[in-house]
């Protein structure tokens, strides 16, 4: 028995004729080589992109996260030639001869410069992906509150890039995705997103966003309010890029067990010379008060706005924190104080937005290519 069953295929293999191993056997590997090289050509050529306004993060499908970049640009404003993105671009600002310019060409969340903006996309999506052979199917992540021209502005701003397809995904939705939030449960849960531009406030549920608000009052905001107090109290006058340093280095806005000082430079206004003053963490609490209560309002109104059922449930999971707004110390134990919901800070909460985008092109097949806005229910938004 063994030896008729070992000897069926050999005497089936010595039926084939030299032609019939020529025809099928190299072909079927061909073709298997041909679908596997074009699965992983495919799967590589689908991107996600946290257009933010301070920072892009791109997430190559299969791979991660490729690159994260400050969002700015230098530009020759003689010729409009694009000189140097992220970093680089970056370094120079407030720093720029006559002719050069660098600019953050997304303000408050939103396209403010499209041209610009079109060409970061178009630089960042190069790098990620190298050749342009197969234009990538790319999903961007967009604020809760942005209105139908804006999103549109994007979708332009993607395709004229030189994306196939473009998909849109909202920043809280990616947020609590990439937090590890299981948001497609029929259970409630809150995400609060502080980026540079935008702050986002929503309750999910069954996938999708049940209540949101979305506030152009986020990190630019805490520079400027920080910008503020030093003129104010010190007659000292502060840049932008100086602001923020401080706000990372000893931002607060609750009481720190043991409070640091850093020594700031700017120019007296009263003298127009350079003078140093030293700031404390416990002032900042004071300086960054008015921004941080217009977040806090935003927390509080979608909190009273979300149905009882849910609001269980966010009592039972907490809030949870994202987006570099968030790191500023004692955030979540000041919005735990004042809603009575336990909150916490995720984890890579500055990456969260991209990796929750990333993680949706999974799902690509499922969802549809363009504007999202037209579905929305805008009554319960801002
Ligand atoms: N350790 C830190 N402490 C305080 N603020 C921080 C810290 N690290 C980053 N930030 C601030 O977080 C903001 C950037 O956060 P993030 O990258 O989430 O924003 P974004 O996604 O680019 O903006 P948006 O979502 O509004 O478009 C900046 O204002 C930055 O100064
Ligand atoms: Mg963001």
């Amino acid at each position: 028995m063994k030896e008729e069953k070992k000897g069926e295929p050999v005497a089936r293999k010595q039926k084939m004729t030299d032609a019939h191993k020529k025809k099928k056997k190299p072909r079927r590997g061909l073709v298997a080589w041909i679908k596997s090289l074009f699965h992983r050509v495919q799967i590589s050529r689908n991107i996600g992109i946290d257009l933010g306004t301070a920072t892009v993060l791109v997430y190559v499908q299969g791979k991660g996260i490729v690159l994260q970049e400050p969002s700015v640009v230098a530009i020759d404003t003689n010729t409009d030639r694009i000189l140097k993105v992220g970093i680089e671009a970056q370094q120079m600002l407030g720093r720029t001869p006559g002719n050069i310019a660098a600019v953050r060409p997304l303000r408050d969340g939103v396209i403010s410069q499209y041209e610009v903006t079109l060409k970061m996309i178009q630089y960042f999506i190069r790098r990620a992906c190298g050749s342009m052979f197969i234009p990538p199917r790319v999903m961007i992540c967009i604020p809760s509150g942005i209105t139908e021209v804006e999103e549109k502005a994007v979708l332009d701003a993607a395709r004229e890039a030189g994306a196939q397809k473009t998909y849109l995904i909202e920043e809280p939705v990616a947020a609590a995705i990439g937090a590890g939030l299981n948001i497609y449960a029929p259970i409630g849960n809150m995400v609060v997103d502080i980026g540079g531009g935008t702050t986002d406030v929503a309750v999910l549920s069954l996938g999708g966003v049940v209540v949101s608000r979305s506030t152009k009052i986020a990190g630019d905001k805490f520079d400027e309010a920080i910008i503020r107090y030093v003129r104010r109290k010190y007659n000292v006058l502060i840049g932008e890029r100086t602001a923020e340093a401080v706000k990372k280095q000893i931002g607060a806005v609750y009481d720190h067990p043991e409070p640091g000082r850093v020594e700031v430079k700017g120019r007296c206004i009263r003298q127009g010379l350079p003078k140093v003053v030293t700031i404390s963490s416990k002032e900042m609490i004071e300086a960054l008060a008015e921004p941080v209560t217009a977040i806090l309002d935003a927390v509080c109104w979608v909190i009273e706005n979300t149905p009882p059922e849910l609001l269980g449930d966010i009592l039972h999971n907490g809030i949870v924190m994202t987006g570099g707004g968030s790191l500023l110390y004692g955030f979540d134990k000041l919005i735990t104080r004042v809603t009575g919901i336990k909150t916490r800070v995720a984890k890579d909460a500055v990456s969260c937005v991209a990796i929750g985008t990333g993680k949706s092109l999974d799902n690509l097949e499922l969802l549809h290519e363009g504007a999202i806005n037209i579905s929305r229910d805008k009554r319960s938004r801002m």
